[in-house]
């Protein structure tokens, strides 16, 4: 018989079933809990919370293993491209040549804005946030090609996703080139993805940017290591929007606004603010460490993460690629030593390691981006484009799910208890 869960309550008991993953995570299935006892669970900020069965991403916290489709990161990190892992995250597994070459096709058809999209930059101020823009561009991008807002066929949807995918990219250039005051410069169909989006950002109508391979590898990579990371903050905003039968355009642009906040995606801007803010004030790092442990309202930003308690994988290997990308580009950045002696002081002290908080994936890779002339309020946007794969994997998840239902949590309220309306007149107060 299938293991089961027994939840006592005075001296009623319930049979809950458990449900068991590939990898033998096992959730206790409270689904019915409710109509058998009255009772619901309470899990505020969902730290122990199983939201869904999902096929595309596997992590064990404890042990820093991070996993698309049952591929480990550092493999695909240092073998796959980022457009074969967008598929792989998608589809499910790894694109065979032919389908790889009809992807990166699609991509490259769809990698120009229509024109009247383009007239959108200019209603925004050069002072925006490029991730408001990027949220307000895919929304508005649904409206030119209605017929991809609900793709049910494959086809379609593959064709959405890479649309959505090749986009995004030109996108995040046009407005920094907007916000610049530089003319936009228009995609190139002989570059593959990441080398397209550095040239639009980086060369002017009479000077083309030449990408170094090893930049653009570095640039790619990061794009692979953000390309899902299963039930965080953006995604299951993607899922929870898609759950209403939203469209894609409409649930991915709702994801990026969640991934902009700065305990989320908004990280790797703060790590560089705050590493440059020491650098201005003059501020040692021991200073800034005994700062962090006494005042609640300072973060050591690119430290901690609500699942790994033990290493992110993704930053070790960005770390090394940091150092690689440095000594290829020649450059010295101070932030990089002060952001290595960070790490070395807060790994050593109590406070860190009793609260098992490591350097995440936004702590080395700002100082990349850096490196490579990305400036730092686009950071949030690379990281949004290396997670488009993974939104559009579990927007497909979702729709694909024939028990579906809208996500719609509940929760314990707390508040005043029922009461007469009373007017104006009798209400205390001015
Ligand atoms: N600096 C100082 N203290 C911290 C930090 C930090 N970066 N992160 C957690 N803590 C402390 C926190 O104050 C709490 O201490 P106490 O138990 O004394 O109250 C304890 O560690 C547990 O923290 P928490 O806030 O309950 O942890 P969480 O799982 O809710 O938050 C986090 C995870 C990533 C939001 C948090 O670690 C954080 O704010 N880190 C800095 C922001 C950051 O780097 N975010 C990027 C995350 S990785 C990219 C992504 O997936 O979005």
């Amino acid at each position: 018989m299938a293991e089961q869960a027994t939840l006592t309550v005075g001296d009623q008991s319930y049979t809950l079933p458990i449900v068991e993953g590939t990898e033998h995570e096992r959730a206790v299935d409270i689904g019915k809990l409710r109509g058998q006892s009255g009772l619901i669970t309470l899990d505020d900020g969902y730290g122990n919370t199983g939201s869904c069965v999902s096929e595309i991403t596997f992590i064990n916290g404890e042990e820093g293993i991070l996993r698309y489709r049952g591929y480990p990161i550092d493999e695909l990190a240092e073998q796959s491209t980022f457009p074969e892992t967008a598929w792989l995250c998608i589809f499910g597994e790894l694109p065979t040549r032919a389908q790889l070459s009809r992807f990166s096709d699609l991509m490259t058809q769809n990698q120009a804005l229509h024109q009247g999209l383009l007239h959108h930059f200019a209603g925004f101020p050069p002072s925006a946030h490029p991730m408001g823009i990027l949220s307000a561009m895919i929304n508005a991008m649904a409206a030119y090609q209605p017929v991809l807002m609900q793709p049910e066929q494959l086809d379609l949807f593959e064709e959405a996703a890479a649309r959505l995918i090749s986009k995004v990219r030109t996108i995040a250039a046009v407005s920094y080139k907007t916000a610049a005051g530089h003319p936009v410069i228009h995609p190139r169909p002989d570059l593959g993805y990441t080398a397209n989006l550095l040239h639009m950002m980086f060369s002017e109508p009479y000077a083309p940017y030449e990408p170094d391979p090893d930049v653009v590898r570095a640039l790619d990579q990061i794009f692979i290591l953000h390309a899902d990371h299963e039930q965080n903050c953006s995604t299951s905003t993607v899922r929870m929007v898609g759950s209403s039968q939203a469209n894609l355009y409409a649930s991915v642009a709702a994801g990026v606004c969640a991934l902009w906040g700065p305990l989320h995606g908004g990280a790797n801007q703060k790590v560089i603010q705050m590493l440059t803010g020491l650098q201005e004030r003059g501020e040692s790092i021991e200073s800034f460490v005994e700062r962090v442990k006494q005042d609640s309202s300072v973060r050591l930003m690119g430290f901690g993460h609500r699942v790994y308690k033990n290493h992110d994988p993704r930053a070790q290997i960005i770390k090394a690629s940091c150092d690689k990308v440095l000594a290829k580009l020649g450059q010295e950045d101070p932030l990089l030593d002060m952001a290595r002696r960070l790490e070395e002081v807060a790994l050593q002290d109590p406070y860190f390691v009793d609260r098992k908080l490591y350097p995440n994936v936004d702590f080395y890779s700002g100082i990349i981006m850096r490196a490579i002339g990305i400036p730092v309020e686009m950071f949030t946007v690379m990281f949004a484009i290396g997670r488009m794969p993974g939104w559009i994997g579990h927007w497909r998840e979702v729709h694909q799910n024939p028990k579906a239902r809208i996500y719609r949590p509940r929760q314990v309220y707390n508040g005043a208890t029922q009461r007469g309306y009373v007017p104006m007149a009798g209400r205390s107060g001015k």
